[in-house]
């Protein structure tokens, strides 16, 4: 893998968690402090990425294409990550930017590895061989109760649905409940193998709450970049 120079951040947690708000609200922060960061979602943020995503979160793609075998969904979510990589993330760093990406191979490990049962080994696996192993800098991850993440996905997704005349981003969101008991708990163990990479942050309090904890982490690990 090149050298890389930039700071390659990740969100994480389940649908719900408030990944994307966020990223969002640390982006605008860091943009006031004149730094402009890349912002990057998996699936997605490249226009292959785009495509894969809608037929990788839309819950009409069962019906349309057969159901997706678990193993071509792991095997989608990475060719969306390669792409991603080389298209965006290692250009960014190597200009010495700061990146953050919503969602990235912890999420595999999370849905497909444990939601799905293909196990966590074959996804790191797939990780070393197609992504070159590039771990983030920092894994902010987001982890409120299983419930209330559920209900704000819930309710966001509908917005979706209604906004973009039937197309959706519901395809995980109809899993039952052990499904997401088994993402919390793979996302539970990847924090507590890797805490110097990966910061839990429980999730239940207000956007502001969160956002202020997520700016005292980051400033905390890349103080080169963003001035107090
Ligand atoms: N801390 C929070 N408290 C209450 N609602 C939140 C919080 N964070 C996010 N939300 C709301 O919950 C919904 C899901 O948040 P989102 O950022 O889309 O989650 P994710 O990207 O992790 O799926 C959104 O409607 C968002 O406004
Ligand atoms: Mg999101």
């Amino acid at each position: 893998m090149i050298p890389v120079r930039g700071t390659f951040i990740t969100f994480e947690g389940p649908d719900g968690s408030g990944k994307t708000t966020q990223v969002r609200v640390l982006a605008q922060w860091l943009r006031e402090r004149g730094v402009q960061p890349v912002l990057l979602r998996q699936p997605g943020g490249t226009p292959l990425g785009e495509r894969i995503r809608s037929i990788l979160l839309d819950s009409r793609s069962d019906l349309e294409l057969g159901p997706v075998a678990p193993m071509a969904e792991l095997a989608l979510m990475f060719a969306d990550r390669a792409q991603s990589i080389q298209q965006v993330v290692l250009p960014a760093l190597e200009r010495g930017e700061i990146v953050l990406c919503d969602r990235y191979t912890d999420s595999s490990e999370a849905y497909q590895g444990a939601g799905r049962s293909l196990g966590s080994e074959r996804v790191l696996a797939l990780h070393q061989a197609l992504c070159g192993d590039l771990q983030p800098d920092l894994t902010i991850l987001l982890l409120p109760d299983v419930e209330q993440a559920l209900e704000r996905a819930r309710r966001r997704n509908e917005r979706f649905r209604r906004q973009h005349g039937g197309k959706d981003e519901n395809r995980f969101e109809v899993e039952g409940d052990a499904f997401f008991r088994r993402v919390h708990a793979a996302y539970a163990a990847i924090a507590a193998r890797e805490p110097q990479r990966v910061v839990t942050i429980s999730g239940n309090g207000s956007i502001e709450t969160i956002a202020h904890s997520i700016r005292e982490i980051v400033q905390a690990r890349i103080a080169a970049f963003v001035p107090a």
